[in-house]
């Protein structure tokens, strides 16, 4: 069927090849039941292209990407990598696709499960019902600030230094989309940076204060410096809504608050440029916040729900498809509480299964809330 939205598709390495084909099942699926069809394409990233290409992202992928209407990518890297040159380390691919789109804004939101409630480290009362997001700077901040580099200093010393970089524009772009998100939630948004100690981070503050003031009407914001809000992730996490941070703070806390949720099997991610105001389109990248997986990685076990989650965001960000969207969101929920989970959720009394077992049961679950 031909469409005129256009999915690129860019598995990876790892378990990211797995997890995205189970994810075209539910892509096939709306195209045969909701009449809801995509053209795909696909690419290859990370290791992968480096095996076939010697580069990590080659510049055709890359404006394929750029083509499409949104990206539904896998995961990149592996130990089969390590000995790499930096340039071409699988982890570049993605990068370069981060910042050539600009994809500025990256929500990662934490939520739990009603069902998934035993799977997390806490204690459920901590846990139960959590609902946060975290909003990360993506194409900013220490990840691709110059100067970085590795130099010697004198004899046999050397230094390896990186830079924290932010604007007064790259602040307020990060912060609008936080007011922005947090309307449409609970109001609250806490912004997180270290200006007891960086420079960058006084600046962030200052900024973000100003932009309160200005354009932050009905928001309840609040500043916190970023150890104590990993204190308060795992002491308290449900006092947030909306956490917004920079690039490697919210690398850092986006894991921790995926932890809360029990698994990071479980938890999608959505990266967004801002909207061109001449042809009103947004550069869109959906992933997982899993890894790659090396360990699991081309045995079937992997846990598909992150990435299909991932594919939901793009219905709802990309494609406007709330009603799709929430379907997909519920068969995952039912399907949880159904029965037969893959290895990163089990729980006591549960049948196991793989990652194609666990999409059946999800294809069934969407089935049984069509008809
Ligand atoms: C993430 C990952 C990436 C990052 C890696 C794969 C480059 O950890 O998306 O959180 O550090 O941003
Ligand atoms: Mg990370």
């Amino acid at each position: 069927m031909s469409s005129n939205r256009t999915l690129m598709i860019l598995p990876g390495d790892g378990v990211g090849p797995e997890v995205v084909s189970e994810t075209l099942r539910v892509v096939d699926w709306l195209a045969k039941n909701k009449t809801v069809s995509f053209n795909i394409k696909e690419g290859l990233v990370g290791g992968a292209s480096y095996d076939k290409y010697g580069t990590p992202l080659t510049d055709e992928t890359l404006a394929d990407s750029m083509d499409a209407d949104a990206i539904l990518f896998g995961s990149v890297g592996g130990p089969k990598y390590d000995g790499v040159d930096f340039e071409n380390r699988p982890e570049n691919g993605l990068l370069r696709l981060r910042k050539e789109m600009d994809l500025f804004a990256n929500l990662r939101p934490a939520m739990v499960f009603p069902s998934l409630v035993d799977a997390s480290s806490l204690k459920p009362d901590i846990i139960s019902g959590l609902d946060i997001l975290i909003l990360r700077e993506l194409t900013g901040g220490i990840y691709f600030a110059q100067p970085r580099g590795i130099e010697e200093i004198s004899d046999g010393i050397k230094k390896g230094y990186d830079t924290n970089l932010y604007t007064t524009p790259e602040i307020e772009r990060i912060g609008r989309v936080a007011f922005d998100l947090a309307k449409a939630r609970n109001g609250k948004v806490t912004s997180v940076e270290k200006a007891n100690v960086m420079m960058s981070g006084v600046l962030w503050r200052e900024v973000m204060t100003k932009l309160h003031k200005e354009e932050g009407v009905g928001i309840d914001m609040h500043h916190m410096y970023a150890d104590n809000c990993a204190m308060q992730l795992v002491k308290e996490p449900k006092q947030f809504d909306v956490i917004v941070t920079d690039n490697l703070f919210g690398d850092i806390l986006s894991d921790c608050a995926a932890m809360l949720t029990g698994s990071l099997g479980m938890l999608p991610s959505a990266s967004l440029g801002s909207v061109d105001k001449v042809t009103g389109k947004r550069f869109a990248l959906y992933e997982p916040v899993h890894g790659s997986a090396p360990d699991i990685a081309g045995k079937g076990l992997a846990n598909p729900l992150a990435e299909l989650l991932s594919f939901s965001m793009m219905l709802r960000y990309s494609f406007d498809m709330k009603d799709e969207a929430d379907l997909i969101d519920k068969a995952v929920s039912q399907a949880l509480d159904a029965g037969p989970r893959t290895a990163d959720i089990m729980a006591e009394g549960r049948e196991k299964v793989g990652t194609k077992g666990m999409m059946d049961i999800v294809i069934r679950k969407l089935e049984e809330l069509t008809n």
